[in-house]
């Protein structure tokens, strides 16, 4: 029983422990398409016009702001895309992505 509840705390350990944080900053004026070229295709590539698949209820802009944002398990997060830059950042990525 003990065992499992360090293994438990192993795996959320690992999990959090791989979130990080970028320190990419946007150029000001940058347009979306160079915003995803700079900080995005490191991991995914700029398949324009498919560069997800995204489920409908995914398909918005707040869950696309949300996750440049907070990020997730293996995405770091992007504090310094904000504002103008966020806003055409998830321009670009829901104008090039396809619903599932
Ligand atoms: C270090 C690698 C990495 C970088 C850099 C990165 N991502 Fe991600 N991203 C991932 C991974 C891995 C996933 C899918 C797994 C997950 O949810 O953690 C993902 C998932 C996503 C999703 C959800 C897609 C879906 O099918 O639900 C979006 C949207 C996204 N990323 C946008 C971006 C944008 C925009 C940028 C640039 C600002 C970016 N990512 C930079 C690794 C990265």
């Amino acid at each position: 029983m003990k065992q499992s509840y360090i293994f438990a705390a192993l795996i959320i350990g690992l999990a959090t422990g791989c979130s990080k944080t970028s320190d990419y900053s946007p150029a000001a004026g940058a347009k979306g398409e160079d915003i995803f070229r700079a900080a995005c295709v490191e991991c995914h590539k700029d398949t324009a016009p498919k560069i997800f698949e995204l489920k409908a209820d995914e398909a918005t802009p707040a869950t696309i702001k949300q996750r440049i944002a907070e990020g997730n398990m293996r995405m770091p997060k992007f504090p310094n895309i904000q504002g103008e830059s966020l806003d055409k950042l998830t321009e670009y990525v829901l104008a090039n992505s396809t619903k599932k």
